[in-house]
């Protein structure tokens, strides 16, 4: 065990685990915040997607000795009220089916639109092929990914 000191949601954690521990471990069972979801646990399905440092990151593959003072934004975090443009054009088009996939969607989607705040189709595909869903909300997200782009 190591004491480790993060800067979450823009607040202050500190944790003592161990340092291979990923990040969504320590998320959801030492900080509480169960929004970041356990998908496939090896990078392949995107449901544990956060923000290090505005860069979408698996956090089930992050060991929490290597993230150092970067900071960390989950789904909690992304807006104080659920207003962000992605959160607010997921509303408008309904995209959530089942919704497991939705937080790990939503932040991929709001990290592409940080660097790129009007992208093509391509775009879109090539930034959200890695998030995937069981139920298939895919033509959804991508048509809320483009009503949000309008916003940002
Ligand atoms: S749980 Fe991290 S990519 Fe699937
Ligand atoms: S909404 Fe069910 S897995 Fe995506």
């Amino acid at each position: 065990m190591a004491q480790f000191t993060l800067n979450i949601n823009n607040n202050t954690h500190q944790v003592d685990v161990s340092p291979d521990t990923p990040l969504l471990w320590v998320l959801r069972d030492h900080i509480d915040l169960v929004g970041t979801k356990f998908g496939c646990g090896i990078g392949q399905c995107g449901a544990c997607t956060v923000h290090l440092d505005g860069t979408a990151t698996r956090s089930c593959l992050l060991p929490i000795s290597s993230i150092g003072d970067k900071s960390i934004t989950t789904i909690e975090g992304l807006s104080e009220n659920g207003d962000h443009p992605v959160q607010k054009a997921w509303i408008e088009h309904d995209v959530a089916q089942c919704g497991y996939c939705q937080s790990g969607q939503i932040m991929t989607a709001a990290s592409l639109l940080e660097r790129n705040a009007n992208p093509s189709d391509e775009d879109i595909a090539q930034a959200m092929n890695g998030n995937i869903c069981r139920c298939g909300t895919y033509t959804r997200i991508k048509a809320a990914i483009q009503t949000a782009s309008k916003e940002v």
